[in-house]
C-alpha cells in the first residue's frame, strides 16, 4: 500500500470552528496534500472560491489534483503565507470568509529522505520548505558560530543540551563539512549524555526541529502571517490555526487574546503597550486536541492543538 501524502488532522473540529458555507471564500494558507482544503471546499460548492498557498511546489501540485473535481474557483499559489495580502490582491480576492493555517511540515516532507527533514532517513541536510531557493541547513550550519547555533537550539527547540550540541557541531565541521542528515544525527547523539540515548524520543528530535524552524523563518512567518490574515478576514469571518509545538501555540494564543482585548503586557506597567484591542472573539478558550481515537489511528496527530477566532463585524 502506498503511503498517503499527509493525513489531515482534526478535520471535523476544523469544520466546526470555521463553519464554511456554500458560495464562501476560503484560504488554505498551508495546503500540504490538500486534505483540509478538500473538506472545506466541499462545503463551499457550488460557486465558492478556494485559494491554496504552500511554499512547497510538490505539495501544491498534489493539493491542486486533490481538489480539482470541486465546483469552485480554485487558485494555487506557491508563496510564503506571510505575503497573503499582496497575493490575494494579485488574484483580485478581497476579504475571505474563512482561513486555515496548519503549521509546520507534512508527513510527505518528513518521509522524503531527499528533503533532509528526518534524522531517521539518510539524505542531504537540506530542510528547505521551498526546495528551489535559499540556503540549505548544511550551508546554515557551516556559516553560523557556536553561540548562534546554541541560541537556535534553545529558542526553537527548548533543547536542554544546546551548548554541548553546538560545540560538537563546530568541532565536527572543523574536520569535515556536515552534509547529511545521519551525520548530524550522529553528532547530536554523541554530544548528549548516554543516559538519554534510549529515551522514547530520539536525541536529535529537537535539534532537527529547531534548525528547520530557524532555516525557514517559521516563527517570523507565523507572526507576520497571522496578523495579515486577521487584517484581511471579512467582518464575521473565521480563522483557525493548527499548531504542532508549544512555541507556536503560545504565539497564537497570545495574539488571539491580544486581539480579543486582553492586554499581554508584563504586569506592573503603567499603561498598555501591546496594542490590545477588540477585533476578535475567541471560539475556544483552551485549544482543542485530537480525540484518543484519532491519535490511535494517526500517531502524528498527538501534538496538534487547534484554536479559532471570529472577526467581529
Ligand atoms: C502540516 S502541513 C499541511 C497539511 C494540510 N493541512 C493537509 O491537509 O494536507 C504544512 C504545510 O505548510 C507548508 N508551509 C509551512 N510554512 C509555510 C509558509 N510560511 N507559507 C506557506 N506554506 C508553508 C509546508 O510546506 C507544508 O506543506
Amino acid at each position: 500500500m502506498t503511503q498517503p501524502f499527509h493525513e489531515p488532522v482534526m478535520v471535523e473540529e476544523v469544520l466546526r470552528l470555521l463553519d464554511p458555507v456554500c458560495g464562501g471564500v476560503h484560504i488554505d494558507l498551508t495546503a500540504g496534500g490538500g486534505g483540509h482544503a478538500l473538506a472545506v471546499g466541499r462545503r463551499l460548492e457550488p460557486g465558492g472560491s478556494l485559494v491554496m498557498f504552500d511554499r512547497d511546489a510538490e505539495a501544491l501540485t498534489v493539493a491542486r489534483e486533490r481538489v480539482a473535481g470541486l465546483n469552485l474557483r480554485i487558485e494555487a499559489v506557491q508563496a510564503n503565507f506571510s505575503d497573503v495580502e499582496s497575493q490575494l490582491d494579485a488574484l483580485g480576492i478581497g476579504q475571505p470568509d474563512t482561513m486555515l493555517l496548519d503549521l509546520g511540515v507534512s508527513s510527505h516532507q518528513l518521509d522524503s529522505a531527499e528533503r533532509g527533514f528526518s534524522f531517521r532517513l539518510d539524505g542531504p541536510l537540506d530542510m528547505r520548505l521551498d526546495a528551489s531557493s535559499g540556503e540549505t541547513a548544511a550551508q546554515m550550519l557551516a556559516r553560523l558560530d557556536a553561540l548562534e547555533i546554541e541560541r537556535i537550539l534553545r529558542e526553537h527547540g527548548d533543547e536542554r543540551w544546546a551548548r554541548r550540541i553546538s560545540s560538537a557541531i563546530v568541532r565536527a565541521r572543523s574536520s569535515a563539512p556536515i552534509c547529511t542528515t545521519l551525520q548530524l544525527a550522529d553528532i547530536v547523539r554523541s554530544a548528549v549524555p548516554r543516559s538519554i540515548h534510549d529515551h522514547r524520543i530520539h536525541p536529535a528530535t529537537r535539534t532537527f526541529m529547531a534548525l528547520r524552524i530557524a532555516l525557514n523563518g517559521e516563527m517570523e512567518a507565523l507572526e507576520a502571517g497571522l496578523a495579515a490574515c486577521i487584517r484581511r478576514l471579512a467582518p464575521g469571518g473565521r480563522i483557525a490555526v493548527l499548531s504542532w509545538q508549544s512555541n507556536e501555540d503560545r504565539r497564537v494564543k497570545r495574539e488571539f487574546a491580544r486581539l480579543s482585548g486582553i492586554c499581554q503586557c508584563e504586569p506592573g506597567l503603567p499603561d498598555c503597550r501591546c496594542g490590545a484591542r477588540v477585533d476578535l472573539e475567541r471560539l475556544v478558550r483552551k485549544p482543542l486536541e485530537p480525540t484518543p481515537a484519532e491519535i490511535s489511528a494517526n500517531l502524528r496527530a498527538r501534538s496538534a492543538k487547534l484554536r479559532g477566532a471570529r472577526k467581529l463585524p
